[in-house]
């Protein structure tokens, strides 16, 4: 059953949520979460100048928050903030990323992910028309790629030593998804 809804991130609502759970986060938790684009020790000033980024058309950047479905009638400031993650670099008939994916703590193991997933795919697919939809999920991160392989996403190959973590250097799947794939149509013999 469908337990969430998304809405697009607005800057000056969600930044605090944000915060309030992912200061926690360690610099190793940090960077499994955003790579090296932000720092340890995250600052909200951190999250703003991330969300100007965002801001752009050219390449188009979508960020959305998902919210409980039970919130839908509620007023704004009751609203239940569930995950976040951003719909990156989206090309015309092309491909995006989804990146910065983080479900709030008390929220976890509960299938928010996927099914958030499902819902920015099918805004990628039907709204901007794309062809594929990838990501970079590090490899000891099981959660993760369990998350994105019940939304749908396969791994295509492990990208060795991505990110320097300031001790080593941190492997990376490559998964994707195609909109074939994704509307359940037999994709074409290669
Ligand atoms: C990765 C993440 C987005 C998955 O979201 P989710 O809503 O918890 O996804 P699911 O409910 O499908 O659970 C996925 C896996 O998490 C693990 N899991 C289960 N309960 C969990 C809990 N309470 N806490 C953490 N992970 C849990 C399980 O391995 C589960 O797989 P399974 O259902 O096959 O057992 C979430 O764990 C998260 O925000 N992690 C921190 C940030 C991060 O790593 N983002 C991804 C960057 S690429």
């Amino acid at each position: 059953m469908t337990q969430l809804r998304l809405r697009p991130l607005n800057p000056a609502r969600d930044l605090d949520w944000m915060y309030s759970f992912l200061k926690n986060e360690s610099p190793d938790g940090l960077r499994q979460w955003a790579g090296n684009t932000l720092r340890h020790p995250l600052t909200p000033a951190q999250l703003a100048a991330h969300a100007k980024r965002l801001n752009v058309k050219v390449p188009l950047r979508r960020a959305y928050i998902a919210v409980a479905r039970s919130a839908r009638q509620a007023a704004k400031e009751n609203e239940i903030r569930l995950a976040y993650a951003e719909l990156y670099n989206i090309t015309e008939r092309g491909s995006a990323f989804i990146t910065r994916m983080v479900v709030h703590p008390d929220y976890r193991g509960q299938g928010i992910g996927p099914e958030m997933l499902g819902q920015i795919l099918q805004q990628g697919f039907e709204k901007y028309r794309l062809h594929r939809i990838e990501l970079n999920v590090y490899d000891f991160n099981t959660a993760g790629v369990r998350c994105y392989e019940k939304a749908g996403f396969r791994k295509e190959g492990l990208m060795r030593g991505t990110t320097f973590t300031g001790r080593d250097y941190w492997n990376a799947y490559r998964m994707a998804i195609l909109e074939d794939e994704w509307r359940g149509r037999p994709r074409d013999p290669a």
